[in-house]
């Protein structure tokens, strides 16, 4: 593009916008959607957003030519570090096998074989595919070690890449502890805590049946909290479990999938500040029912879309083909979608300064090749995505 918007410490001018999604909410817009609006890029940080007409010219021009632009997307859920993937599991489950938490062990075993190189390069290879699709924020879980060793590699590997780790050594009983649950229960907030928590932010698990029980679940979170890390939850995926009950009782930023959720589930959230994180790359690749955004939202809870970029139940990385589905299979408008994607992760992961665009956030931005935000789930499928700026540099 022009010289000044490749590199962070540098300025330029984004303008001509034909529709500006700021996410600063507007009366009756959320989104806070701007016309023929201009933004203007400094030291990777948005510094000035208004009308195109109004736009000081002393810096560099990036013309948008009326296209939209929106916040980069905020993947709030993923497992991006693992040995191998299961094509043939998938292959299996769309000829009629049903999906088990099972299958999480198949990748335990390849990524304990695997170095750390290529662990390395297959994450650096995921995280570009992320980026190209513009994800500009994105949390990693741990959870493909399930032992001290290989847990700690996984939260370091991560940590190359994103400050968003998140240490999920419960994400399911390992092979070797068959029928000892409670016993790798007290190694995960034992020696593998002590491990893992320097390299991490938040600590999860796997709340469901045929992985944690609530009461192994809350000794997890609370270990974890003792240690200086956030909370979030995996539960109510394959059926109506304990997991979001806890995850509001025990202040989580998040609990996510939320496919099967009583009705005092959704009070209880309503009434929290958890935000219920929907991940429908699950339900597309399971053949599950999609959860129900649209009584979580018409009861006042705060929705977040992500994409669990995993090699199991979704191994897709693609943010626009969360908000295709959500709008399409989910009941939410295209705003709340595309809200859901930006500003909701922000509310998932606790950043005030992503997801959003508004003076002093940080210049994550992505230019559609679309008018609009609509396109996103009007054209499904369709790499619509044209210029990515991470913290003002072009990705
Ligand atoms: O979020 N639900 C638990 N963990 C992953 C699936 C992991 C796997 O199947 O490998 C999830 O869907
Ligand atoms: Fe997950």
């Amino acid at each position: 593009m022009v010289s000044g918007s490749g590199r962070a410490g540098r300025a330029f001018l984004l303008t001509n916008i034909g529709e500006l999604t700021t996410n600063v909410a507007a009366p009756g817009d959320a989104c806070g959607t701007l016309r023929d609006a201009a933004v203007i890029v400094r030291d990777g940080r948005v510094e000035w957003v208004g009308s195109a007409d109004a736009a000081p010219t002393d810096v560099p021009v990036v013309n948008a030519e009326g296209r939209a632009v929106i916040p980069g997307f905020v993947d709030s859920h993923t497992h991006l570090v693992f040995g191998s993937d299961r094509a043939a599991e998938f292959a299996a489950r769309m000829a009629g096998e049903s999906y088990a938490a099972g299958g999480i062990r198949t990748t335990v075993a390849a990524t304990r074989a695997a170095s750390d190189d290529e662990l390395r390069a297959r994450l650096a290879a995921l995280v570009g595919e992320c980026r190209a699709q513009g994800t500009t924020t994105l949390e990693i879980k741990t959870g493909y070690g399930l032992d001290v060793e290989t847990e700690t590699r996984l939260a370091r590997l991560a940590s190359e890449v994103t400050a968003e780790v998140t240490f999920l050594g419960a994400h399911v009983v390992p092979a070797e502890f068959a029928g000892r649950g409670d016993d790798y229960v007290e190694l995960v907030v034992g020696d593998m805590l002590d491990a893992v928590a320097p390299h991490a932010r938040w600590i999860d698990v796997f709340c469901e049946e045929g992985a944690f029980t609530p009461t192994q679940s809350r000794r997890v979170l609370e270990a974890g909290r003792a240690a200086g890390l956030g909370i979030r939850v995996h539960g109510n995926q394959l059926g109506f479990g304990g997991g979001a009950a806890l995850a509001v009782e025990l202040g989580a930023a998040a609990v996510d999938h939320c496919t099967y959720l009583s009705d005092d589930d959704v009070a209880a959230l309503a009434g929290s500040d958890t935000v219920a994180t929907l991940l429908p790359g699950v339900e597309f690749s399971t053949r599950q029912p999609y959860p129900d955004a649209r009584r979580l939202i018409d009861a006042g809870v705060t929705v977040a879309l992500a994409s669990d970029c995993n090699p199991g139940s979704s191994f897709t990385s693609s943010m626009p083909l969360m908000i295709a589905l959500a709008v399409r299979e989910m009941g939410m408008t295209v705003a709340e979608a595309v809200w859901a994607a930006t500003a909701g992760g922000a509310r998932a992961l606790r950043l005030a300064d992503v997801g959003v665009i508004r003076p002093g956030a940080r210049a994550d931005l992505v230019l559609l090749e679309a008018p609009t935000r609509v396109h996103l789930a009007y054209r499904p499928g369709v790499p619509l995505v044209r210029t990515v700026w991470k913290d003002g540099a072009e990705v």
